[in-house]
């Protein structure tokens, strides 16, 4: 068997595919190029693989002998599902084993837009800090706010079950009603957007929500409220975006994911009103190991036969 892996994975999870299979590990710094990637699936049997690897019709037509797509990652837009079924080949991502590390981090970056942490941090690097004053860098509080979360899947429902430790209160967009979380209400986009305080973007990117948050929406929202986006760049309008808080049309932004990674928009990056952070959510030693995990233990199944553990949807 043989599985391409498109970026090196923790030695652990590595030995245990080695142990059963043969390896082509692409070891470079960043994405392996397209061409490259064409080449070295002639041969798969597997491809694990990370977001930044577009997995389209080239690559599956290119692998004659694929079974498998693991991707190391619970989003799964860079891969062609559709196209990937439609030759017999199974796809999967890692749902669970990141939930709570991005849930942690969507609520770091909701405490570091309004208490202006990154912000606090450069002017005392600047050396320009002249020490404490009563009204300097004064940012917002989050007790008796509201959080409006577009999309409640896993990710959106561990952040809301955070939300009462900072005593605010939960509002959600989403096409089901959901059952299990006690205390947040259901609510339309526009009135979510019109109301909330902090807005935090959960949704999987799809053709329905590629700039979802666009001018309009961004012209619904306070002028006190911040948007948070983990999901992934594309949901937002970046231009539009950068219009709107150069506008003050809302008080901040703080963000894991752009549109076209690594660049970011150039006019976001004057602005102090807007946190930049280089998809790092679910960074966490213990998670970005579990996710590798569960991508391997997929393949495995895959290739002996067995169902794969966390198929897409
Ligand atoms: C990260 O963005 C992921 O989809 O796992």
């Amino acid at each position: 068997m043989n599985v391409l892996v498109t970026r090196r994975l923790p030695s652990s999870v590595l030995a245990k595919l080695e142990a059963v299979a043969d390896v082509d590990l692409y070891s470079g710094e960043t994405a392996i190029p397209d061409a490259e990637l064409r080449a070295r699936a002639a041969n798969a049997d597997a491809i694990l693989c990370l977001l930044t690897d577009r997995i389209d019709r080239g690559v599956i037509d290119a692998a004659p002998r694929l079974r498998i797509v693991a991707n190391v990652a619970v989003g799964y837009n860079n891969i062609d599902v559709a196209y990937a079924r439609s030759r017999g080949v199974v796809v999967t991502n890692t749902p669970d084993v990141l939930t709570e590390s991005v849930a942690d981090f969507t609520w770091s970056m909701i405490l570091a837009i309004t208490r202006r942490i990154s912000e606090g941090e450069r002017l005392v690097r600047s050396g320009l800090w002249k020490g404490w004053s009563l009204d300097q860098m004064l940012g917002s509080e989050l007790r008796g706010k509201q959080l409006g979360l577009i999309g409640v899947g896993r990710i959106g429902r561990a952040v809301a079950l955070r939300a009462p430790a900072f005593g605010m209160h939960v509002v959600y967009a989403s096409r089901r009603t959901i059952d299990d979380l006690p205390g947040a209400e259901p609510t339309s986009i526009d009135r979510l957007l019109n109301t909330s305080d902090v807005v935090s973007l959960h949704v999987p990117l799809t053709d329905d929500t590629r700039h979802l948050i666009d001018k309009r929406a961004l012209t619904r929202m306070k002028r006190s409220a911040y948007l948070i986006n983990t999901s992934r760049g594309p949901v937002v309008d970046e231009e539009a975006l950068a219009w709107a808080l150069q506008h003050h049309l809302l008080a901040g932004a703080a963000l894991d994911v752009y549109e076209k990674e690594p660049q970011i928009h150039p006019d976001l990056l004057p602005l102090d009103n807007v946190l930049l952070l280089p998809h790092i959510a679910s960074a966490t030693t213990e998670t970005r190991t579990a996710m590798a995990d569960l991508a391997v233990d997929n393949a495995l199944a895959v290739l002996s036969g067995r169902p794969p553990l966390t198929p897409v949807p």
